[in-house]
C-alpha cells in the first residue's frame, strides 16, 4: 500500500485548527470578532467540529467596510498601475499553485468533497481564474464614440471605466474556494476593494486565500474577510458604505438581498439556483450522454448550481439512459474525501441531508419510480452521506421536477413531441444552464436557441472557463460572471464630452 499524502496534511491542519480559532481579516490585520464570539465549522464526513471561527456581527462588518473604503481611496491602490495590478493577481495565482495540495485537503476537510477533485476543479480553477483576470487590467478601457451634436459643435466623446468601489462578496459552501476566486479576481482586476463573506459551513479556504493575497502583496484593506452567519451577510448588504453586492447562493436569499440593497441602491449581481434540463434526442451518442449526464448530476454530490437535474430523454432511449445513469451512480466509490480512491463524498450538513431526503420522500409520494439510491449508503453511519439517486416516470408538476434539490438526485421524464419538449424544458422558474445531446446539427442549434438558459452545452456538460460568461436567465440571477462581463460588473462607465470646436 502506498502512503496517502493527504493524511499527514490533514493531521497537521486539524491540529492547527483545533489550537487556533480562525480570525477576521480587516485592513490587513487578523482580528477576533469584537464580541469575542466564535462558531464551529464541521467536517461533513464525520460530523465532528474542526475548529472555531470568528463570528462577525454588524460592528465587525462596519470596521471591514471602513477598511475597504480607506484602501479604495489610498493612492497605494487607487493609483496603482494596471500592470502592477496584473502582477499582484499573477503572484496570487502562483501562491495558490504552491499551496495547492494543502488547499485541496483543507477544502476536503471543511466541505467533505474528495480532495483530489477539489484540487482538479476548485484549486486549479481558482489559479486559472486569477491568471485570466490578471490579463484584464491592461486591456479593459473605454471607447471614443461618433456622437452627432447639434449646432455644429465639434465634440470628442470618450468613455472610461472606473472601479465601482467597495464590493461585498457573499459566497456559498458548494465550491467555497472557486466562488471566492470568481468574485475577488474580477473585482480587484477592476480596481475595487472587497469584503468577502464565506459561507458559515465552509470558511476555511477563503481565509487561506486571503492570507495568500496578503503574502502576494495586495495592500492592506483591499481584500477583507468577515466570517459568520447569514446575519453577517445581511449587515454587509445593508451597510451604506458598500457600493455593490455580488452574491451566489439560494434564490430565496437573493431576493432578500435585492430588497435590503435598496437603501442606497447598491449595484447587485446574483448567481442563484437552477433546475437544469438535459435534453436527449433519439440520435444521441448514448454512451457519451450517459457518462456525462451521470457526472452532471452526481459530481460534488449534486451540490452544483448547474447540476443537470431534469432529464428529458426521447421515449425510444429513456430506459437505456436511466439504467446507464443509475449503474454509473451505483458504481461511484463513496467515501471520506481524504482517500484518493473516493469519488463521492458526503452532503454538506445534516440540514442538507434532511432537505434531500425530504425531496426523495415527496418524489415517492407523488408516484415517481425510484430506480436507485434514495437513502444513506450502508456502512456510513457518521457524516452526511446520501446515495446517488435516480427517479424516472416523473411528472412535470412534481416537486422533484420543479424545485432545486441541490443533492445527487436525477429526475427523468420521457418526451416524444419536440414542441412539448421545448415547453417542458423551459417550464421552470430557473434558467441557469441546459444540456443537449444529439448528432443532428439542426436539432442542436434549434434547441440551443430555444432553451432559456445562460449556458447551453451541446454534447458536453458543466464545462466552465473564466473566458466565457456564466450566469442565469429568469430567477437564476442577474448579470454574468467571467469574461469581459465580469469586469463590467465591477466597474462604472463614464462618458466624457469635450468641446473641441
Ligand atoms: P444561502 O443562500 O442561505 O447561503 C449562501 C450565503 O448567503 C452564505 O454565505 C450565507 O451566510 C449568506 N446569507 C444567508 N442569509 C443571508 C442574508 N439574509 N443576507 C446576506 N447573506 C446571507 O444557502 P443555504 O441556506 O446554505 O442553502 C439552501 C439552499 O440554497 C440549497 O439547498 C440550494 O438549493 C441553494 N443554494 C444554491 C447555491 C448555488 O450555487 N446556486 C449555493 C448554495 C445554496
Ligand atoms: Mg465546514
Amino acid at each position: 500500500m502506498t502512503a496517502n499524502p493527504n493524511t499527514a496534511t490533514a493531521e497537521r491542519l486539524q491540529k492547527e485548527l483545533a489550537a487556533h480559532p480562525r480570525q477576521l481579516l480587516i485592513g490587513g490585520q487578523w482580528k477576533a470578532a469584537q464580541s469575542g464570539k466564535t462558531f464551529a465549522t464541521f467536517n461533513p464526513a464525520t460530523g465532528q467540529p474542526l475548529g472555531q471561527v470568528a463570528w462577525a456581527d454588524a460592528h465587525d462588518v462596519d470596521l471591514a467596510v471602513r477598511a475597504a473604503r480607506r484602501a479604495f481611496e489610498d493612492p497605494a491602490w487607487s493609483r496603482i498601475s494596471s500592470m502592477d495590478r496584473t502582477k499582484l493577481l499573477l503572484r496570487l495565482a502562483d501562491l495558490i499553485e504552491r499551496d495547492a495540495q494543502e488547499l485541496a485537503v483543507l477544502e476536503c476537510l471543511d466541505n467533505g468533497k474528495p480532495a483530489h477533485l477539489a484540487r482538479l476543479v476548485e484549486i486549479e480553477g481558482s489559479i486559472k481564474t486569477f491568471r485570466y483576470f490578471a490579463g484584464w487590467p491592461t486591456k479593459f478601457g473605454g471607447e471614443t464614440l461618433p456622437v452627432s451634436p447639434r449646432g455644429g459643435l465639434q465634440i470628442l466623446n470618450y468613455t472610461t471605466r472606473e472601479p465601482l468601489g467597495v464590493c461585498a462578496l457573499i459566497v456559498p459552501w458548494n465550491y467555497p474556494m472557486s466562488m471566492a476566486a470568481w468574485k475577488i479576481a474580477p473585482a480587484v482586476a477592476a480596481g475595487c476593494t472587497v469584503v468577502l463573506k464565506p459561507a458559515e459551513q465552509t470558511p476555511l479556504t477563503a481565509l487561506r486565500l486571503a492570507a495568500l493575497a496578503l503574502e502576494a502583496g495586495f495592500p492592506p484593506g483591499v481584500i477583507n474577510v468577515v466570517t459568520g452567519m447569514g446575519e453577517t451577510g445581511a449587515a454587509l448588504v445593508e451597510h451604506p458604505g458598500v457600493d455593490k453586492v455580488a452574491f451566489t447562493g439560494s434564490t430565496e436569499v437573493g431576493k432578500k438581498i435585492v430588497r435590503a440593497a435598496s437603501g442606497n441602491l447598491k449595484k447587485v449581481s446574483l448567481e442563484l439556483g437552477g433546475k437544469s434540463p438535459q435534453v436527449v434526442f433519439a440520435d444521441a451518442d448514448i454512451d457519451a450522454a450517459v457518462a456525462s449526464i451521470a457526472a452532471g448530476i452526481f459530481f460534488n454530490q449534486g451540490q452544483t448550481c448547474t447540476a443537470g437535474s431534469r432529464l428529458y430523454a426521447h421515449r425510444s432511449c429513456i430506459d437505456r439512459i436511466v439504467e446507464g445513469v443509475a449503474a454509473a451512480g451505483r458504481k461511484l466509490r463513496i467515501g471520506n474525501g481524504l482517500d484518493p480512491q473516493s469519488e463521492f463524498g458526503p452532503l454538506i450538513s445534516q440540514e442538507q441531508w434532511d432537505r434531500v431526503n425530504g425531496f426523495v420522500q415527496s418524489g415517492q409520494a407523488d408516484g415517481a419510480r425510484l430506480v436507485t439510491g434514495g437513502t444513506r449508503p450502508e456502512g456510513f453511519d457518521d457524516g452526511y452521506f446520501f446515495k446517488p439517486t435516480v427517479f424516472t416516470d416523473a411528472g412535470q408538476t412534481m416537486k422533484i421536477t420543479r424545485e432545486e434539490i441541490f443533492g445527487p438526485v436525477l429526475t427523468a421524464l420521457p418526451w416524444s413531441d419536440p414542441e412539448e419538449l421545448v415547453a417542458h424544458a423551459n417550464d421552470s422558474e430557473f434558467g441557469l444552464s441546459a444540456g443537449i445531446w444529439t448528432q443532428n446539427i439542426r436539432n442542436a442549434h434549434r434547441m440551443a436557441a430555444a432553451l432559456k438558459a445562460g449556458t447551453v452545452w451541446i454534447n458536453c456538460f458543466n464545462l466552465v472557463d473564466p473566458a466565457s460568461p456564466f450566469g442565469g436567465y429568469k430567477q437564476s440571477g442577474w448579470g454574468r460572471e467571467h469574461g469581459r462581463q465580469a469586469m463590467e460588473l465591477y466597474s462604472e462607465v463614464k462618458s466624457v464630452w469635450v468641446n473641441v470646436s
